[in-house]
């Protein structure tokens, strides 16, 4: 049986102040498919394109020319108001400093991307309670994100990526600012993820996820154009 695919990107092109003094081509005919189910880590110099890629297949913005279906969505048929929908339902975002407001509780910070939804509050609650159970950071609901450790951010923000239930969850360079150890766990709940169905894109280039088991696929980016590689092709 034919995979389904989750990402189908097709001759994708993204230009930045285009027709200006400062137009930058950010990436240049890339096609890329992945299936649903999929861990994928897309690797490459800064400046390479990689942001702008994760982008696109966060449904943030279409790309300038080309197709990108995400879902089985044709982005740049999209009006701006669906494309925001499409992204609320389909995609759990993980930023690099994890962008969690300090004064907020665990709990509201994991919720918080159910606001826009109307989600009534009990159900917020009751989704908020099992994802931290799940992650072992329950004890720590009512406190403020500012007062919790390193580890416990980082699940706290898995858990807000996780909390409408979005089969699709983006990453980008997760382990900057991460030590060895955190890194290590990282990669070991994203394994987790992808056991239980969920298709992962990571960008990075820290060998510890470019090379972790879990990933499937190497994805390079150079100069805006992307090649592909299986993973042991880096051991
Ligand atoms: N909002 C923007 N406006 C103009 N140029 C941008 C913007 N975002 C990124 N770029 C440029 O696009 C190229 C790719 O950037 P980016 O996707 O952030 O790469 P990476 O994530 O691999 O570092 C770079 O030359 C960058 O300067
Ligand atoms: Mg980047």
């Amino acid at each position: 049986m034919a995979k389904t695919m989750l990402i189908e990107l097709e001759q994708v092109n993204k230009i930045y102040n285009r027709g200006k003094a400062n137009e930058v081509r950010a990436l240049r005919d890339v096609d890329l498919r992945v299936a649903a189910g999929e861990l994928v880590c897309l690797k490459g110099p800064s400046g390479s394109g990689k942001s702008t890629l994760l982008a696109i297949i966060g449904c943030v913005f279409p790309p300038s020319s080309g197709r990108a279906a995400i879902a089985g969505r044709q982005l740049a048929r999209l009006p701006d108001r669906f494309l925001t929908i499409h992204r609320r339902e389909t995609i759990g975002f993980i930023f690099q400093r994890f962008n969690l407001l300090p004064a907020l509780s665990v709990r509201d910070n994991i919720i918080l991307p159910l606001l826009p939804l109307g989600v009534p509050p009990k159900e917020c609650r009751r989704r908020a309670r099992v994802l931290l159970e799940r992650l072992g950071i329950a004890h720590r609901e009512n406190f403020p994100a500012g007062r919790i450790s390193g580890g416990e951010l980082q699940r706290v923000a898995i858990a807000r990526a996780l909390i409408n239930n979005q089969p699709l969850i983006l990453a980008d360079e997760p382990t900057a600012h991460l030590d060895s150890r955190l890194s290590h766990e990282f990669m070991a709940i994203m394994a987790e993820l992808k056991a239980a169905g969920k298709t992962i894109i990571i960008t990075s280039h820290d060998p510890l996820v470019a090379e972790h088991p879990a990933i499937d696929r190497v994805v390079e980016v150079h100069d805006g154009r992307v090649g592909d590689t299986a993973p042991e092709d880096h051991a």
